[in-house]
């Protein structure tokens, strides 16, 4: 049903998988469309517990925004694309937690995407760019928002200006990637990850992740109140219940979602 994604069900870990390796899986519209349908779709499917995008092939996660359909975009149409229902904002407000798996270059458009997830694991061969100063243009899936915020102003500027593309090294030191690994062990690694996510009680990692995203979107003393009521609605679930009963009993919780 979709052409340019592919999602695979591995037990409570869905993977999207964008599919263009021709074009080094560059963002074009139809990339969009498929991947806000289907986040849409895994969204209210209760036995997808974590997500996990990925780029197809070995040389790239995905190679920025499709250049080619640039040309013939109004500002009207271009702002449509990359605003409220643009991928970058499905990723972002997606209530289960989000892994991009970066298998290459992660460049523009792609790294924006990335910064969009919640935890990036990276391949030794991964190299990360925001190339748009090249292009005459500048960010606008939020990289001048989300890379200060990850990696700090001077060096998110650097980036931003110079368009010059790191190595995986460089943007695990940087702390744009969480961790960096051998290619081949890339997907085994940020398997293990999600799975250990996938464990735990869905509604506390839903309200968990909305309360340290509220923490770049707002001062101390209103992250701290909404932190405490989130916290708050976790004690009116059954999994809180588990969660302390299993302690006290030594025992595995088995989480249900409620
Ligand atoms: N949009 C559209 N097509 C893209 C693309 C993009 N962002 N990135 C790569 N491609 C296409 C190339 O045009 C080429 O297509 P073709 O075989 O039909 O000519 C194919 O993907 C392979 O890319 P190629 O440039 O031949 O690979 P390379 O190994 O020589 O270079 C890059 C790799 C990533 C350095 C180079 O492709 C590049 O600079 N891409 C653009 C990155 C960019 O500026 N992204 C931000 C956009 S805002």
């Amino acid at each position: 049903m979709y052409e340019v994604i592919t999602i695979e069900k591995r037990g409570a870990v869905a993977v999207l998988t964008i599919n263009r390796p021709d074009k080094l899986n560059a963002l074009n519209k139809q990339v969009h469309t498929e991947s806000v349908a289907a986040l849409d779709e895994l969204r209210n499917d209760a036995s997808v517990r974590v997500l996990v995008i990925t780029g197809s092939g070995e040389k790239s996660f995905v190679a920025g925004a499709d250049i080619s359909e640039f040309e013939g975009q109004t500002p009207v149409t271009q702002r449509d694309a990359f605003h409220e229902r643009s991928l970058f904002n499905s990723i972002d407000s997606f209530p289960k937690p989000v892994i991009a798996m970066v298998n290459g270059f992660c460049l523009g458009g792609g790294n924006e995407l990335a910064m969009a997830c919640d935890i990036r694991m990276a391949s030794e061969n991964a190299r990360f760019s925001q190339p748009e100063i090249n292009l005459g243009i500048m960010c606008g899936g939020g990289g001048t928002q989300r890379l200060p915020r990850l990696i700090g102003e001077g060096r998110a500027m650097e980036l931003a200006l110079t368009g010059d593309m790191i190595d995986a090294a460089t943007a695990e030191r940087f702390g744009l990637v969480n961790h960096v690994f051998p290619s081949d062990q890339l997907e085994a690694e940020t398997m293990k990850l999600a799975e250990k996510i996938a464990e735990k009680a869905p509604i506390a990692l839903q309200l968990s992740k909305e309360a340290v995203k509220f923490a770049s979107r707002s001062n101390m003393d209103e992250g701290l109140r909404r932190e405490v009521d989130l916290f708050a609605i976790c004690f009116s679930t059954e999994d809180k219940k588990e969660g302390v009963a299993a302690f006290l009993e030594k025992r595995k919780p088995e989480f249900k979602g409620r």
